[in-house]
C-alpha cells in the first residue's frame, strides 16, 4: 500500500487505475483549459501569514452551510459519472462524506441513482438539478429527492449549453463505455477497476435511463445536454424551479457581481462561485479570483461558497479568508475515489482536513469562524474588478 499524505498522491494512483475516457472526463476542462489551470495556479498568488506564540490548542473547524453542522467548512460537489470512476462510486462518495461528517451532493448525471444512494446512506445528502426544459422530469426529479429525504437542492444555473472538453469528444465518452478498439485495448490495462464494474449493475446513468423522455442516446452526457437542457433559462425559471423545489435552494455557477445580486434578491439560501470547474466558459476568470468581489455585493444577503482548484487545505482557508462560508471539493474527492473507492475519498477529506487545521493553527487562529482575510497577503489587483453594471 503506498504512503498517501496529499492529493496528488492520489491523483497518481487514480490515474494508473480507471479508464483514460473516466479520468478525461474528470480532468479536463473546456477548449484551451485556461481557466481550468487558473482555477489551481491562482490560489499559489495568495500567501498566508505565519503567526506565532499564539494559543493554538483546543481548534475546531466545525461550522454550518445552509444551516447544516459541518465538520469543515467542506461539500463534496456533484459530480457526473462518478460510478464509472468506481463501481457503485457515488454510494461510497456519499458513505465516506457520511462518516466525516461533510455534506455529499448527488449529482443528476450519476450512474447510481437517487434510491440506490438513499438506501445506502442514513442521513439527508444533497441532490443538484440542471436547468431543464422538461417540467414533468424535472417535478418527478424533485419528489424523488424529497422522497429519498433531501432537504437541500443546488441547481447548476452554469449550464444552459455544455462547453466542448476536447477529450470527451475525441473519447467518445459515454455511460457505460461504448465498446472500440481503443476503448477495449485501454480497458483490459485497467483490470482491477473492469472486475469491480462488472460486479455491479449500476452502470447507466441511474436517474435518467428509464424515467426522461425523448432522449436519444442515454448513455451520452453531450446529446443529452443538447436535446434536455433549456438554452433559453431566464431568472424567472430559476425562481420557478426553485418555487417548485420548495425548500433550500443553493445556486451553483454564478461568476459575476450582477448574477450574485439577482440570486440574493431571488431568495436563494447561498451561491456558489463557480466556473464548472474550468469546463463551461473557457478564458472566464479563476473562482478564486471572483470570490472577494462577490462577498463584498452580497455576503450579507447570501451565503457565499466557491468551487474551483482547491487542491489542499491551505486552499480551503485562503477561501475561507476571503469570506467563503464553505467549499465544494470536486476533483480532489474523485481522485481519492478512482484510487480507492471510499477508503480514497475518506483519504482526501482527512488530508484536507489535517491541511486546513495545521494550517490555521500556524496562521495563529483556533477557531474556523474567527477565520478572516487578516490572515492573508494577497497581491493588489488579484481580484476581478468591474467597471460597468451590464
Ligand atoms: C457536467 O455538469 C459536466 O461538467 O460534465
Amino acid at each position: 500500500m503506498p504512503i498517501i499524505t496529499e492529493i496528488a498522491d492520489l491523483k497518481r494512483i487514480y490515474q494508473r487505475r480507471v479508464p483514460k475516457m473516466f479520468y478525461d472526463y474528470a480532468e479536463s476542462g473546456s477548449w484551451s483549459e485556461q481557466t481550468f489551470r487558473d482555477n489551481v495556479n491562482d490560489f499559489s498568488d495568495i500567501r498566508l501569514r505565519q503567526r506565532i506564540a499564539v494559543d493554538m490548542d483546543g481548534r475546531s473547524l466545525a461550522t454550518t452551510m445552509a444551516g447544516q453542522v459541518v465538520a469543515m467548512p467542506v461539500a463534496l460537489a456533484p459530480i457526473g459519472l462518478l460510478g464509472m470512476q468506481c463501481a457503485d462510486g457515488e454510494i461510497k462518495a456519499a458513505q465516506a462524506a457520511e462518516k466525516a461528517g461533510v455534506p455529499f451532493c448527488l449529482s443528476t448525471m450519476s450512474i447510481c441513482s437517487i434510491e440506490d444512494v438513499a438506501a445506502e446512506t442514513s442521513k439527508p445528502f444533497w441532490f443538484q438539478v440542471y436547468t431543464l426544459k422538461d417540467d414533468d422530469f424535472m417535478k418527478r426529479l424533485m419528489e424523488r429527492a424529497r422522497t429519498a429525504g433531501c432537504e437541500t437542492i443546488v441547481i447548476t444555473v452554469d449550464l444552459q449549453i455544455l462547453g466542448q472538453r476536447h477529450k470527451d469528444v475525441k473519447n467518445g465518452l459515454s455511460a457505460p463505455p461504448k465498446l472500440t478498439p481503443r476503448s477495449i485495448a485501454n480497458m483490459a490495462t485497467k483490470v482491477p477497476w473492469g472486475l469491480e464494474m462488472l460486479g455491479t449493475k449500476r452502470r447507466f446513468f441511474g436517474n435518467i435511463v428509464g424515467h426522461a423522455q425523448g432522449v436519444s442516446d442515454p448513455s451520452s452526457l453531450s446529446s443529452w445536454a443538447a436535446e434536455a437542457f433549456d438554452p433559453s433559462l431566464n431568472w424567472d425559471r430559476i425562481k420557478e424551479l426553485m418555487d417548485m423545489w420548495g425548500g433550500k435552494v443553493v445556486l451553483k455557477g454564478i461568476l459575476d457581481v450582477e448574477d450574485a445580486r439577482m440570486a440574493a434578491e431571488i431568495g436563494a439560501d447561498a451561491i456558489i462561485v463557480s466556473n464548472h470547474g474550468g469546463r463551461q466558459l473557457d478564458g472566464a476568470l479563476s473562482s478564486i479570483r471572483m470570490l472577494e468581489p462577490i462577498v463584498e455585493a452580497v455576503g450579507d444577503k447570501v451565503e457565499v461558497w466557491m468551487d474551483g482548484g482547491i487542491r489542499s487545505g491551505q486552499d480551503v482557508l485562503k477561501a475561507v479568508a476571503l469570506g467563503a462560508k464553505g467549499v465544494m471539493l470536486g476533483r480532489s474527492y474523485v481522485y481519492g475515489l478512482g484510487a480507492m473507492g471510499e477508503a480514497g475519498v475518506t483519504k482526501a477529506l482527512e488530508v484536507i482536513g489535517r491541511e486546513l487545521d495545521m494550517s490555521m493553527a500556524l496562521c495563529g487562529r483556533r477557531n474556523i469562524k474567527d477565520v478572516d482575510r487578516n490572515i492573508l497577503l494577497v497581491p493588489d489587483g488579484f481580484s476581478g474588478s468591474f467597471s460597468s453594471n451590464s
